[in-house]
């Protein structure tokens, strides 16, 4: 089978990809790279088609039985993350299974969706905000005395702050609204063991989990956190279990901390780096999400 790895051409040698890469190898399948901004959709005469690339001699249509969504690439303004997302679904509606499923793979990237998406389905999530008028997040600066603000897309802890001031806040929020930013609060936790869980769900079974110290509040590796293989029990792989079918999503990364009132999941990360998890855990998520992959176009 021809199993696609979508990516932008900007993030194309992303982490991962050369493990899934040999993982489709090894399962003798062929790993074909799809480039989100170079390929194009037809539609008309009641078919749609898509093709990877249109060159001088025509276009060439993609034909894949599977693909893997790895990343859309920064994407600058509205239009272009239509134009990005609805290419994706294209190959869904072309008869391709993309993993994670293209809306769920959206919904999980913003932090935002995620939140309200688990708390429908009764998983704890931190007190947060979400809006763009400033006294909303004000208001909410106020009542939970520290606080983190957040841009609804991030990765790698970038962007992500405390303020404990909200006055502070209020000034940052006045800013955010001039450039049309919405504004995202949430109450500061206190972690146990000052760091966090990062639990790796595929299909319906937890494949390992590791805790992430960080040096500061913070604890992406990206940021300095040091990872270690952990031991999690029944009710945080029930939680990462159900967060995972609540969103969606075929695999994913939970981002989980633990207080002295409970869990609380902060993201459920649908792309899923791996490296420090793969090191710490000797796990290796791409076989086991190629695996299920190949399960799914089996089935
Ligand atoms: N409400 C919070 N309270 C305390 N720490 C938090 C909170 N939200 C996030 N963090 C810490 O900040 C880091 C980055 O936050 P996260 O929401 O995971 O964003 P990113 O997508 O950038 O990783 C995480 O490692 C987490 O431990
Ligand atoms: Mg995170």
């Amino acid at each position: 089978m021809r199993i696609g790895l979508i990516a932008a051409s900007e993030e194309r040698a992303m982490t991962g990809m050369s493990d899934l890469r040999s993982a489709i190898k090894r399962h003798g399948h062929v790993p074909c790279e799809f480039l989100v901004d170079r390929a194009g959709v037809r539609m008309g005469n009641g078919k749609v088609s898509v093709f990877a690339s249109a060159d001088m001699h025509g276009i060439t249509e993609e034909k894949l039985d599977g693909a893997l969504l790895r990343n859309i690439g920064i994407v600058k303004d509205y239009e272009q993350l239509g134009q990005r997302i609805w290419t994706l679904r294209s190959l869904e509606i072309c008869g391709t299974y993309v993993m994670n499923n293209v809306m769920p793979w959206l919904s999980a990237s913003d932090k935002f969706s995620t939140l309200v998406t688990l708390s429908e389905a009764g998983l704890p999530v931190p007190d947060t905000v979400s809006s763009e008028d400033f006294f909303a997040g004000y208001r909410a600066t106020r009542e939970f005395k520290s606080s983190v603000i957040k841009p609804l897309r991030s990765g790698l802890g970038l962007g992500v702050f405390k303020v404990d001031d909200p006055d502070v806040a209020m000034h940052i929020f006045s800013y955010f609204v001039n450039v049309n930013k919405p504004i995202y609060v949430q109450r500061f936790l206190e972690k146990k063991g000052g760091g966090d869980y990062r639990i790796i769900v595929v299909g319906d079974k937890v494949i390992g989990a590791e805790f992430r110290k960080g040096k500061t509040w913070k604890s992406n590796i990206s940021q300095g956190g040091v990872p270690r293989k952990a031991k999690i029990n029944g009710e945080m792989s029930e939680l990462a279990i159900k967060a995972t079918k609540a969103m969606g999503l075929d695999f994913a990364g939970i981002d989980m901390v633990e207080t002295k009132d409970g869990y609380y999941i902060l993201e459920t990360n649908p792309t899923v780096g791996w490296s420090g998890f793969k090191s710490v855990t000797g796990v290796d998520p791409a076989e086991h999400i190629v695996s299920h992959l190949i399960s799914k176009l089996k089935a």
